[in-house]
């Protein structure tokens, strides 16, 4: 039994008490991972804002920004074996956030924008040798080698490669085909229901 730390959904970067920004996750690959690996190992979802149904014998823990999942992520790794990163972090956010609402005026808008922390390159940095990461990379071109890319940067294990540019798979759907990448190998799936893509990832620990 391993605990295992699952992160799911978008993160939500407040413009003014009315607006954010945010993106298309639905959050349906994270909780279809907590769903099976619920039933192996100890599970802690670590959640943006999403719609779903929180699997029964799950922790969960709801968090809004970047930051806070970043937060979520620092204070529960050290106690983890495993960290699965689907969420889709906010790589930016507003760098000032109006307290009143926004008034209209006439003309352009520019809403200066700064990075937020890259949780699994913070982590990886005092990442054990016994610990697994898993992260998510969502590509619409140069799959491989993006992917690839992030798995050595961000020193994880596995990195699961998603092509965005298909409508029919990823955002949303029900459906995915990914291909699992490590150091040392390479095995694409075949288009899949997300409980079976999840049911492969936790072949990996
Ligand atoms: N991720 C993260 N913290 C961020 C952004 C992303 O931990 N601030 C994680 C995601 O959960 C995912 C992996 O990093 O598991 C890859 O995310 P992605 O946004 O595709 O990669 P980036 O490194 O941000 O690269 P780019 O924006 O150049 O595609």
């Amino acid at each position: 039994m391993k605990r295992v730390i699952i992160t799911a959904g978008p993160t939500q970067e407040a413009i003014d008490p009315v607006r954010f920004i945010t993106n298309h996750s639905t959050g349906k690959m994270g909780y279809s991972l907590a769903e099976v690996a619920k039933e192996k190992h100890e599970v802690v979802l670590i959640s943006g804002p999403v719609n779903l149904k929180v699997p029964t014998g799950v922790e969960l823990i709801k968090v809004t920004t970047a930051d806070e999942m970043f937060q979520a992520v620092s204070d529960e790794i050290n106690t983890a074996d495993v960290l699965i990163m689907t969420a889709a972090v906010a790589d930016y956010k507003p760098a000032n956030y109006s307290l009143q609402k926004m008034k209209k005026s006439d003309g352009e808008l520019s809403i200066k924008l700064e990075r937020t922390k890259d949780i699994l390159l913070e982590v990886s940095k005092s990442k054990k040798d016994n610990q697994i990461f898993i992260g998510f990379a969502a590509e619409s071109e140069n799959l491989f080698e993006n992917a690839k890319g992030k798995l050595i940067r961000k020193k994880l294990d596995y990195i699961v490669a998603n092509d965005i540019s298909r409508s029919d798979i990823g955002f949303g759907s029900s459906e995915n085909q990914v291909t699992i990448i490590s150091n040392d190998a390479t095995q694409q799936l075949p288009k899949m229901s997300k409980i079976r893509v999840a049911q492969e990832i936790c072949k990996l620990f």
